[in-house]
């Protein structure tokens, strides 16, 4: 038996897409006769080879419940579950492992630190989100203000796709006790400039949450560096595994929040006359973990630690100035969002073509895309559509599938217009 813990593979690869294309297996597949050209990353990311073998190694060499057995295999989980949590720890830059909350994606965070917050709203309060959430990050903050009478207030976007700052100035006030906004936009690619926004609401008291689902694949956030009290995200779109998702909280909110769910784990002590809550982070981990998950996010990490971020940043950029480029050659696109600090994500429209015969056209071609409204209906009311077609890139994408896109495109306005 080797090493418990979580391998770290700290040897930095150089940034060579063909080599980091072979650790992606499912990637090397035809898909109705034509090489897949996976674009919907945004929806959910592909796992690497070292995914893969982590959670099937942790499986045959580690498994049992955690915290729990009086055995050496309990031993083996509990260190790897728990050495996944530093590993995330780590990535976050978060302070301590105890701020570290294992949830099954970002919709059950947020959910959790709503559920959380409860007591501190009262009717009048308000809670500010921003026009371009997702549904994840609006309707649990609508489901609280139901119960406490506090209101869900939108901050507006530009027309380009950005943050507009004048509404945010002017909706961030003594009501507001809550501010929920993305890191990054899942329709648009927005990244938004969260760090001095979270600087103007904590002098105000506000609490601040961040979605990172959409951010995490792109690049790595430093939850202190940002000072924001709550960061969220999930891990499959982290090229980890589904079903296991991270909260971040700052150690002092937690404490203060009640539990979101009741079960095994989360207590200290149970008794008819009276139960107390075990210490953090189990406060708030009823029940069994998603312990291969946890192993298997960490896996993906770890990864994505041994590849050169600059570079890896950088082949993402070059994948979004070529499909900048190349929209003038599909005649009727429009690509919605357009701001001026973007991941390489594409929402577009093409004149005369509804957005799912978009998709299903290229699916034809073997290219992946998002169609519909993303989980955004508000920001697709705001720019007066139903749905768009949304391209979604990650760095394991290549120039020739960017190119592969527009040529499928121009095919589709040909025929179809
Ligand atoms: N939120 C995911 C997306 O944007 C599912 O596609």
């Amino acid at each position: 038996m080797s090493d418990l813990s979580v391998a770290n593979n700290t040897a930095t690869k150089a940034f060579d897409v063909e080599a980091i294309r072979r650790d992606f297996p499912i990637l090397a597949q035809e898909i109705n006769g034509k090489p897949l050209v996976y674009l919907d990353n945004g929806a959910s990311a592909q796992k690497p080879l070292a995914v893969l073998d982590a959670m099937d190694r942790y499986y045959r060499e580690m498994h049992s419940n955690v915290h729990r057995g009086a055995h050496t295999l309990g031993d083996r989980a509990t260190a790897a579950f728990e050495g996944a949590r530093e590993v995330v720890r780590d990535f976050l830059n978060a302070p301590s492992t105890k701020e570290i909350i294992w949830t099954r994606g970002t919709t059950e965070a947020i959910n959790l630190v709503a559920n959380g917050l409860a007591p501190r709203l009262k009717a009048g309060d308000e809670i500010l989100v921003s026009h371009m959430e997702h549904h994840a990050n609006i309707v649990p903050w609508q489901m609280l203000a139901e119960r406490t009478g506090a209101k869900v207030v939108p901050v507006q976007v530009t027309p380009e796709g950005e943050l507009d700052l004048d509404s945010f100035n002017s909706l961030l006030t003594e009501r507001t006790r809550i501010l929920a906004v993305t890191h990054v936009s899942n329709v648009l690619g927005t990244v938004n400039p969260i760090a001095p926004l979270i600087e103007q609401a904590k002098k105000l008291g506000v609490i601040t949450l961040i979605d990172g689902a959409q951010a995490v694949p792109h690049f790595k956030p430093d939850v202190q560096a940002l000072g924001c009290d709550f960061y969220v995200f999930s891990s499959h779109k982290l090229f980890g595994p589904t079903g296991i998702g991270v909260l971040y909280g700052r150690a002092q909110l937690l404490e203060e929040m009640p539990p979101y769910q009741g079960g095994g784990e989360m207590i200290e002590r149970v008794s008819f006359e009276r139960t107390t809550w075990n210490v953090l982070p189990y406060k708030f981990e009823a029940g069994t973990p998603a312990i291969a998950e946890a192993v298997g996010l960490a896996a993906a990490i770890n990864y994505l630690d041994g590849l050169d971020r600059k570079a890896m940043e950088a082949a993402e950029n070059t994948l979004l100035v070529r499909a900048n480029e190349l929209i003038e050659t599909v005649p009727g696109m429009e690509v919605i969002g357009t701001a001026r600090h973007k991941v390489p994500v594409m929402s577009f429209k093409i004149a005369g073509l509804h957005p799912s015969d978009i998709g299903t056209l290229l699916d034809q071609q073997g290219i992946a895309i998002r169609t519909g409204h993303h989980c955004a209906m508000p920001l697709m009311n705001f720019y007066g559509v139903p749905g768009t077609a949304r391209a979604s890139f990650a760095f394991y994408n290549t120039l020739e599938e960017v190119e592969k896109l527009f040529t499928g495109l121009q095919k589709i306005q040909r025929l179809f217009t």
